[in-house]
């Protein structure tokens, strides 16, 4: 009878098979073929990792979590890490962590949170579904991120934490916010799940806060599918971000592990004022929390992107430079991306705002590349009070959000991730030009 392990060794070898005859199909046909904004980059030892651990059959967070994470923690120069099933739930659980009343200056209902309305809803989401109240203050025009010079005067006495995405993977200036959020002792979400391996004067983006989050979805840098990460440099942040993930609970053993003295050596061992004593603490709930964990097997997956990650870094920034070069002919037209000095981005798309006497719209360009099989998207919600959502939320506007209004109406970004090739982006050059000669 064949051992396990042969047979294991048998699924491998045809798994790297099937990837081989699907690669070898690959291609682009100019016009024909999609030009995708994002995409998942893989090859076959993704696919062997997903399948190997599914063959384990563990399911929940086991060995390949704990291994991701730490590899993940590590990668980022972090203390402490944790992985959720989404960005959008990595975003939730952080600032309700910091809203965690075991933690020493919780943000409390009704406190503000500043933040800006160009934003993806689930950076934003999070402040209201704390019962907080967002103040709003406008992006810069092109590099898209919060405006640092206009925090200041946006604080007030109710104002506890920043909350904010680095833009398309661009830095936004760290050291003004981070100057700012110590004079006032305000929290700091740095919302990275656009910028994995960003930096900002040499430092990696999501090092700087209280918090940062990642999301593993399959448009970004890596991808898990769907999946994220939460790491901080604090260790009671940590564990109220855990106790939050998982259901709120106190313990912080690792999922599966159930041996009587657990991580803290006392899982019988805890008196709470109103439980009995030695309550077990894996059913002792100190925050009201979530379930949002990812799979083992999303994890699996995540250990081999993470070690591809410097080349998707490479790539990223290589397919960026090629767009530039190309739509620096067109400034008059379009307002390009623009990086602060201290900037070392990993964008994530390469976003363009076509400027007010251009002599064609948004929906005019966006239509025509669509056409074209060139994938456009919008700057996400453009500004979020601008969504039926929004319309009977609490907020504060700090200040006007001309710049916000103007993404809204004006701005939209094409792909630059590692996955398209220098044909495809010579055939996004050659559309775009083609469109161009109309309006010279
Ligand atoms: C800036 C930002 N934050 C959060 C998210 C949410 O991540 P996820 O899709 O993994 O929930 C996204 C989107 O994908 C994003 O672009």
């Amino acid at each position: 009878m064949k051992t396990e392990q042969t047979i294991r060794n048998e699924i491998v070898n045809r798994v790297v098979e099937i990837y081989k005859i699907r690669k070898s199909k690959e291609g682009f046909i100019p016009g024909k073929t999609k030009i995708h904004y994002s995409g998942r980059v893989f090859d076959e030892n993704e696919m062997v990792a997903l399948i190997d651990s599914a063959l384990d059959f563990w399911l929940t967070l086991g060995k390949e979590g704990r291994k991701f994470i730490n590899d993940f923690t590590k990668y980022m120069n972090m203390q402490y890490g944790l992985v959720t099933n989404s960005g959008s739930s990595a975003n939730l659980v952080a600032l309700s962590a910091l809203c965690s009343p075991n933690i020493e200056n919780p943000i409390k209902p009704g406190d503000e949170v500043i933040t800006t309305a160009m934003a993806f809803p689930t950076t934003f989401n999070p402040i209201i579904q704390n019962n907080l109240t967002p103040v709003l203050i406008d992006v810069e025009e092109g590099t898209y991120n919060i405006d640092a010079s206009k925090i200041k005067a946006a604080i007030s006495d109710k104002t506890r934490a920043i909350v904010f995405a680095h833009t398309l993977g661009n830095p936004a200036e760290m050291d003004k916010i981070i100057q700012i959020a110590k004079k006032y002792n305000l929290y700091i979400i740095e919302d990275t799940c656009d910028a994995l391996d960003s930096k900002y004067d040499n430092k990696l983006c999501g090092t700087f806060g209280d918090f940062s989050t990642y999301s593993f979805y399959a448009a970004h840098h890596m991808t898990m599918g769907e999946g994220g990460a939460i790491l901080t440099n604090n260790i009671n942040l940590y564990k109220q971000a855990l106790s939050i993930r998982d259901w709120g609970r106190a313990c912080y053993c690792q999922t599966g592990e159930s041996n009587p003295n657990g991580v803290c050596g006392k899982r019988f061992k805890h008196k709470y004022e109103n439980l009995p004593y030695g309550y077990d603490h894996k059913y002792v709930y100190t925050n009201i929390g979530y379930n949002l964990k990812p799979l083992d097997i999303q994890c699996a997956i995540g250990i081999e992107q993470l070690k591809k990650l410097p080349a998707f870094t490479e790539k990223r920034k290589y397919n960026f430079n090629i767009l530039y070069n190309f739509f620096k002919k067109y400034e008059d037209k379009f307002i390009l991306p623009i990086t602060l000095p201290k900037a070392d981005p990993s964008w994530f798309s390469f976003p363009l705002t076509i400027r007010k006497n251009s002599g064609f719209t948004r929906k005019d360009l966006v239509t025509y590349l669509e056409d074209n099989m060139i994938e456009t998207r919008m700057l996400f919600t453009g500004n979020i009070l601008k969504h039926p959502a929004y319309k009977h939320i609490d907020y504060r506007i700090a200040d006007k959000l001309n710049n916000t209004d103007n993404v809204l109406t004006n701005t939209f970004f094409l792909g630059i991730y590692p996955g398209l090739t220098e044909d495809m982006l010579q055939y996004i050059i050659d559309v775009t030009d083609r469109f161009m000669t109309k309006f010279n």
